[in-house]
């Protein structure tokens, strides 16, 4: 496709989709001075960017990259962009970033301050978004570039950052009892990153994985959970166990079911996600148990990386964080034999538009990730 574009859903129902005009694009608007304009190369579609799209509002989504009118609203995706014109002194033309964009063609930026490792974005719809949302990593010259594929980087990366975070507020916000930790779409990309980082930082954790029937060989031959079962089964041998529930699925009837099922015996109820977008509504009340509590990668990083006591520098954050996506990519990504995840590469508005129907009716096969071209 020539023309530029911008990828958008309606806000009150994201399985109608439509392509807007893109106002990064050249023909849109001139760059002032200090700012870039980057061609965005290709984003992971996962179900990840589904959710987004259902928090368009309450969480800015829509505010982040704006088309015009309330109607739409443009989903935005982790990926690579490159440099095609630039009036900031120390970014060139044909520099590659990492980052959040626009599921479209272009996206305008302004730099703040530049290291050799990348920039926030200080332009104005995005300056309030959590920190991670608005950090441009330059891939080419970071400790990152470890060699592998774009697609695959794009595709786990950002979802492995969640799940390092994750893992970091399960060990150090409360007793999670000494019964196993069961999480839900155990085959998600940000369950399975999840359960790798729990290993590392509980070791002696049981970690049980819950997915669809159909998905149990795939999250077995993974290697992450200690126990893999079908929804359904989980409360299969266990009479007397506290258990601690991370919950990708938003599911509202497993995790009900689960509630009702343990009760007190629930140390900690943690929501992550709504992998199962269509079967979420929020908790009752009446609900047994602890009442659960929302997990939220981006605004828990931008509290655990602080200067506040307790809180990690980033770098210390930064060093531990790659120490684990190294090992993550030589035990799990790269391994030489059959590798778990596969990248599915589409391309334009028509690709965005495979991969979202996929995502929406659940027919995705965990093993694949969609990867755009624009
Ligand atoms: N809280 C946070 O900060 C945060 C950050 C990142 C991601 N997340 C959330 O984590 C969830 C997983 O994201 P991901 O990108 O890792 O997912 P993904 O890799 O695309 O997940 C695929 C799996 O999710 C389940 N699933 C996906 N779509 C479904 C559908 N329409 N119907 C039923 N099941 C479906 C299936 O798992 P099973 O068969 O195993 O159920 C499927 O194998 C999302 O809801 C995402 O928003 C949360």
């Amino acid at each position: 496709m020539s023309e530029a574009f911008r990828f958008c859903v309606r806000r009150d129902d994201p399985a109608v989709t439509s392509l807007q005009p893109d106002p990064d694009a050249p023909a849109q608007r001139t760059l002032a001075v200090g700012e870039v304009r980057l061609r965005v190369c290709l984003f992971a579609v996962t179900a990840n960017n589904v959710t987004c799209a259902l928090y368009g509002d309450k969480l800015s989504f829509w505010h982040m990259f704006p088309v015009s009118g309330p109607t739409w609203g443009c989903i935005p995706g982790w990926g690579f962009g490159e440099v095609v014109e630039s009036r900031c002194d120390r970014i060139t033309v044909g520099e590659r970033l990492f980052g959040f964009w626009p599921m479209g063609s272009y996206l305008v930026l302004r730099p703040g301050t530049i290291s050799a490792q990348g920039f926030f974005d200080a332009t104005p719809e995005r300056a309030d978004a959590a920190p991670i949302l608005h950090y441009f990593l330059r891939r080419g010259q970071s400790q990152q570039a470890e060699p592998m594929d774009d697609r695959l980087f794009a595709l786990l990366y950002p979802l492995f950052g969640v799940g390092y975070l994750l893992a970091d507020y399960v060990a150090t916000g409360g007793a999670t009892g000494s019964g196993p930790l069961l999480i839900t779409a155990a085959s998600s990309k940000t369950a399975a990153c999840a359960a790798f980082c729990l290993r590392r930082a509980l070791p002696a954790a049981d970690l049980w994985g819950l997915t669809s029937p159909s998905h149990l060989d795939f999250v077995k031959s993974l290697g992450c959970y200690d126990r893999v079962m079908a929804y359904g089964q989980a409360s299969v041998g266990l009479r007397r166990e506290e258990v601690t529930l991370i919950d990708v699925a938003g599911d509202a009837r497993l995790r009900d079911a689960l509630h009702q099922h343990y009760g007190d015996r629930l140390r900690r109820s943690i929501s992550v996600g709504r992998a199962h977008w269509a079967e979420f509504k929020p908790p009752h009340t009446s609900l047994p148990g602890p009442r659960p509590k929302q997990f939220w990668a981006p605004h828990y990083g931008s509290v655990r990386v602080s200067s506040a006591p307790g809180g990690l520098s980033s770098e210390q954050y930064n060093a531990g964080l790659y120490r684990a996506w190294r090992d993550f990519v030589s035990a799990v990504l790269c391994r030489p034999h059959h590798p778990p995840f596969e990248a599915v590469t589409l391309s334009g508005p028509g690709g965005i538009a495979v991969a979202w129907a996929a995502l929406l009716d659940g027919s995705a096969e965990p093993h694949e990730g969609f990867v755009v071209q624009v």
